[in-house]
């Protein structure tokens, strides 16, 4: 009798004790790593290194206040995309109060990608100064040797000072813009809007840079892929070979159409992207479009989500972080989203679902839980 529960005590031991390996995605739930902690990497991507995953995200801490970069982006690892390994902190905001990336400021949607000539590791954000809200529309970059970090802190900037988009004509560059007295959204004001008033502002400071991505294309060149012109106009702009500047060359896209949040992917030779509309950390209905090239141009196909109202209006209560092209498979690629909980950050959920194509436009269904 005794034995026999020695036994039982025993067998209930190691079945606690062994850590079940996870083989679904269960996109909403509590998603932990490997020491049992909800993973913290906000707004991120993914990069494919040495067959092996590492995903990039915002470190958000408890309450309304950990909307704010309190701590840096934190690095995961994975070698099947179910089982993560908490890799730490790879870019850290500092203490120094004279610094622009101090303790408090805004780091979001951070990217990371591997520059081959240099065997350097680039990571690029939006960022926000300390204390100034959303103003400053910058992006900043960093740069390591080693993929998990630490990541050094270069530089931040408002992009592509001085220079016009490629696709910006020149009979509109000796107009002045006027946005004086019209109503937001009102004929006027949008004519206004298109033909670059907000562009035309910035184009001796540099651009607005809000909202982010990168791509890197098969020819090794990499894109910045922002929300520029007061979130009205998405700016996609090459960087130098060195992934660490602009070159200069970049393209005004879905010009006035509002997205943010871009998620840019290759399928054979055509580039597609998924973006949302903005309503702040509350879902809306995504967006879709594909282009030849990634600076464009870009036609509109509409909202890529199938479902219930609820869930096309809303993006499954989601917004795009990230589409991630699954190695060794295909054309099988993950549909990265957020579900944001802004009064307690640290608790945003991951919205993980597979693309399908139907009449060669991405479509996005929901899935209570899958495996690729
Ligand atoms: C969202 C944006 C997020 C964050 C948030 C702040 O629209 O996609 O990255 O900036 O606004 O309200």
């Amino acid at each position: 009798m005794k034995s026999k529960y020695v036994l039982i005590l025993i067998c209930s031991f190691l079945i606690f004790s062994c850590e079940i390996p996870e083989n679904t995605f269960k996109p909403g739930e509590v998603w932990l790593d490997n020491n049992g902690v909800h993973i913290n990497a906000h707004g991120g991507g993914i990069l494919f290194f040495n067959d092996t995953y590492y995903w990039f995200g915002e470190h958000k801490t408890e309450g309304e206040a950990g909307n704010k970069a309190n701590v840096g982006v934190h690095c995961y690892s994975s070698k099947d995309l179910y089982n993560w390994k908490d890799e730490g902190v790879a870019l850290s905001v500092s203490n120094d109060s004279s610094s622009l990336i101090v303790k408090g400021c805004i780091v979001e949607r951070p990217k990371v990608i591997y520059n081959t000539k240099n065997k350097q590791f680039v990571m690029w954000f939006h960022h926000e100064l300390k204390g100034k809200g959303y103003d400053a529309a910058m992006t900043g970059v960093a740069l390591s040797d080693k993929i998990t970090g630490p990541y050094n802190y270069v530089k931040s900037m408002n992009p592509n000072k001085s220079q016009w988009p490629l696709n910006y004509p020149d009979s509109l560059k000796s107009l002045s813009p006027n946005l004086d007295g019209f109503k937001r959204w009102s004929e006027e004001w949008n004519k206004e809007m298109i033909n670059g008033a907000i562009l035309k502002r910035d184009f001796e400071r540099g651009q607005m840079a809000r909202d982010m991505t990168l791509f890197v294309d098969d020819d090794g060149k990499a894109y910045h892929i922002h929300s520029s012109e007061e979130n009205t106009t998405l700016h996609i702009a090459e960087l130098t070979d060195d992934y660490l500047d602009f070159t200069g060359k970049y393209t005004r896209v879905l010009i006035n159409k509002s997205n943010e949040a871009p998620a840019i992917f290759k399928k054979g030779e055509k580039y597609f992207m998924i973006t949302s509309g903005l309503s702040g950390w509350k879902p809306n209905a995504a967006r879709s479009a594909v282009a030849d090239h990634p600076l464009g141009p870009w036609k509109e196909l509409g909202n890529p989500c199938r479902g219930t109202e609820e869930e096309v209006t809303k993006t499954f209560y989601s917004q795009s972080t990230f589409v991630l092209p699954v190695q060794g498979k295909q054309d099988t690629y993950i549909f990265m989203a957020d579900r944001w909980t802004p009064e307690n950050a640290i608790d945003g959920r991951y919205i993980w679902l597979p693309i399908e194509f139907e009449n060669n436009k991405p479509i996005i269904k929901w899935q209570d839980e899958w495996k690729m």
